[in-house]
């Protein structure tokens, strides 16, 4: 049995295009004929079904929970796109939005048990643990962020909690690398770390035999950005700045995927229950959604180690709002 390669799809955010880029994404793939399952993670607040032409799933998410049925498999539903299926989230009940810990590993290891060419995760707005330890299960994360800054510094703050929570994870039984990563992630902290190099660097003095797996394990981390709702060439050039941003804070260096316009035509589709790609529509955002999806199943290139170099200086004015930013 080979593994799917599993992508999510995040962002902090609320409302800035996950849903529609994950079914648009998943319809590109599936018309570029590979198997595609989407799965709607948005634990509380599924709506992918309406953009895959589904209008009330019969089956969801819901009943793997309540164990109606016992594999991830027997939820799968057909859409109309030829090698394109979904697993319908649930918003039926409010404590599904907080399912319990083993209850989450159970579904995470089922979702990687799911056979298909690619398995996408719409893991739905916030950064609850829920959500990053969906994010982080994936072999690349996709952030999909607006050209705003409200929305801006979510990304970032949703890109920082992810790292921290996938390095607790990794170190968890490291207890002098563990308590120091908890602490770093706090942007007070008794240590003065300001961002990961400088933890790496403090890591060195406390645990030093523990820092070639902490660089390995950072520099490991797919993460790639997308911007959506672009109207303008200076909105354009926000990705490429965040994507420096990200490279001098948190020492990962993202692949900047594009941007996706502002159309109504996407609006019109969703009207429909469907998506643009589903529609063939010849719009410029379905040419961009088609350019991500055929960017995006290409590697990542290898990486130049932003672990060890000074990180370059960029003009994008969050760096200071985004260092406050608290996760919990
Ligand atoms: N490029 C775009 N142009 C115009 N409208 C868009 C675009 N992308 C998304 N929208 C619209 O914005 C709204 C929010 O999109 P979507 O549901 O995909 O966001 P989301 O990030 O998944 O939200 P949530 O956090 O609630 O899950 C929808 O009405 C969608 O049709
Ligand atoms: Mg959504």
């Amino acid at each position: 049995m080979t593994r799917s390669i599993i992508w999510a799809i995040g962002g902090g955010k609320g409302g800035v295009g996950k849903s529609m880029f994950a079914a648009n994404i998943a319809v590109g793939l599936a018309k570029f004929g590979k198997k595609v399952i989407v799965v709607d993670t948005d634990l509380g607040g599924a709506n992918l079904h309406s953009y895959l032409g589904i209008k009330t799933p019969k089956v969801t998410i819901y009943d793997f929970f309540l164990r109606k049925a016992s594999t991830l498999d027997e939820l799968l539903m057909d859409t109309s796109v030829e090698g394109l299926k979904i697993l319908p989230g649930s918003n039926e009940i409010v404590g599904m939005a907080n399912p319990r810990y083993f209850t989450k590993l159970k579904f995470m290891r089922h979702i990687q048990r799911l056979q298909a060419d690619y398995v996408l995760l719409d893991v739905g707005a916030g950064t609850s643990y829920n959500t990053l330890d969906l994010f982080a299960m994936a072999d690349t994360g996709i952030v999909v962020t607006i050209p705003e800054k409200p929305a801006i510094e979510s990304a970032y703050g949703f890109i920082k909690a992810s790292i921290y929570r996938k390095l607790l994870t990794v170190f968890q039984k490291n207890l002098k690398l563990h308590d120091l990563i908890d602490q770093a992630r706090n942007p007070v902290n008794e240590e003065g770390i300001r961002n990961v190099r400088e933890l790496i660097q403090r890591a060195n003095e406390i645990s030093p035999e523990s820092v070639a797996e902490l660089e390995s394990t950072i520099r490991a981390i797919d993460l790639r950005l997308v911007v959506n709702f672009v109207q303008n060439s200076h909105e354009e050039a926000i990705g490429p700045k965040m994507v420096k941003l990200v490279k001098r804070y948190l020492s990962i260096s993202p692949e900047y995927v594009g941007s996706i316009p502002f159309s109504g035509k996407v609006r019109e589709s969703l009207a429909k229950q469907t998506s643009l790609l589903m529609e063939d529509s010849e719009d410029e955002a379905s040419a961009a959604l088609v350019f991500a999806a055929r960017k995006l199943t290409v590697p990542r290139k290898s990486e130049d180690d932003s672990t060890k170099k000074e990180p370059e200086k960029e003009d994008l004015t969050v760096p200071s709002v985004a260092e406050s930013n608290s996760e919990k």
